[in-house]
C-alpha cells in the first residue's frame, strides 16, 4: 500500500494532509525519514508519525486496567473517559466491549471491531466475566446456591442466569462471582437483591481473557492474537 493512502486511512487524514505531513519529515518508516508519498507500506513496515507507532489499518484490540474513578464512555460531564489513558489515532472509532461503573476497578476491553465486541456483550454469547467482590456485610451461607440458581432483580422480568460464587477469604468477605450475562449494574445489584451490599468490585477476566498482571492501573497493552481468537 502507498505511504500516503497508510496514512489516510490510519489518521483519519485526507491524501492532502498526508502529504504535508509527509513533506515536514514528521513520518518514519523502519527508522528512516520518508517524504515521499508514493513508497510502498506492508505489514511488516514499522511506521511511526510524530515518533508514534501507527499500526497498520486492521481492527484494534486492547486491554486496559481501568482505575476507580474513570467513566468507560466518550464522554462524560462529571468524570474523566477512560478514553485519555490510550494514546492512540482514531481514537472516536474504538468502542468498549462491555463498561464497567464508574467505581468499579479491572479489566476492559477496547477494540473498533463491533463484531467481536458483540461476542463479549450480547446475552445470546453468555461469555463469561469473573468479578472480585468485597461485600459490605458476612457472606450468607446459601449465597452461592441462591446465585446458581438465578436472583430476581428489581424491575426485571427474568431471574440472572446462573452465576458461579466462590469464596476467596470469609473475614475479608471477599469472593470470586463468575456472571454470563451482563446488566446494569448487575453485581451490584445482585448482591442487594440478598440483602448485602458491594463495597468494592473489580473485574478479572471475560472470557480466557485474564487482567495482565504486570499492567498497573491506568495501563494498558494490545490482545495477542491468541486472546483475540479466544472470544471467536
Ligand atoms: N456489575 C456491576 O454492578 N458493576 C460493574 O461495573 C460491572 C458489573
Amino acid at each position: 500500500m502507498r505511504l500516503d493512502k497508510f496514512l489516510c486511512e490510519t489518521l483519519g487524514v485526507t491524501r492532502k494532509e498526508a502529504t504535508i505531513l509527509l513533506r515536514r519529515g514528521e513520518v518514519t518508516v523502519d527508522g528512516q525519514t520518508v517524504k515521499v508519498a508514493s513508497v510502498k507500506v506492508d505489514d511488516k513496515s514499522h511506521v511511526e508519525w510524530q515518533e508514534r507507532h501507527i499500526p497498520m489499518p486492521g481492527p484494534r484490540y486492547f486491554m486496559l486496567f481501568k482505575p476507580d474513578g474513570f467513566v468507560c464512555s466518550h464522554e462524560d460531564s462529571s468524570n474523566p473517559t477512560a478514553f485519555v489513558l490510550l494514546d492512540e489515532v482514531n481514537m472516536d472509532k474504538l468502542h468498549f466491549a462491555g463498561r464497567l461503573d464508574v467505581d468499579t476497578t479491572g479489566l476492559v476491553l477496547i477494540t473498533d471491531d463491533g463484531k467481536w465486541s458483540h461476542r463479549i456483550t450480547s446475552p445470546k454469547h453468555k461469555c463469561e466475566k469473573t468479578y472480585r467482590v468485597w461485600l459490605e456485610d458476612a457472606i450468607g451461607e446459601d449465597y452461592a446456591e441462591q446465585l446458581a440458581q438465578g436472583i430476581q432483580l428489581r424491575n426485571e422480568k427474568d431471574l440472572t442466569l446462573p452465576a458461579k460464587m466462590e469464596v476467596v477469604d470469609y473475614s475479608q468477605n471477599e469472593l470470586l462471582l463468575t456472571i454470563s450475562e451482563g446488566k446494569y449494574h448487575q453485581v451490584k445489584r445482585m448482591f442487594a437483591a440478598l440483602g448485602n451490599k458491594v463495597e468494592q468490585l473489580h473485574r478479572e477476566s471475560i472470557g480466557a481473557i485474564v487482567l495482565d498482571d504486570t499492567l498497573e492501573p491506568g495501563e494498558y497493552r494490545p490482545l495477542t492474537q491468541e486472546e483475540i481468537d479466544s472470544i471467536l
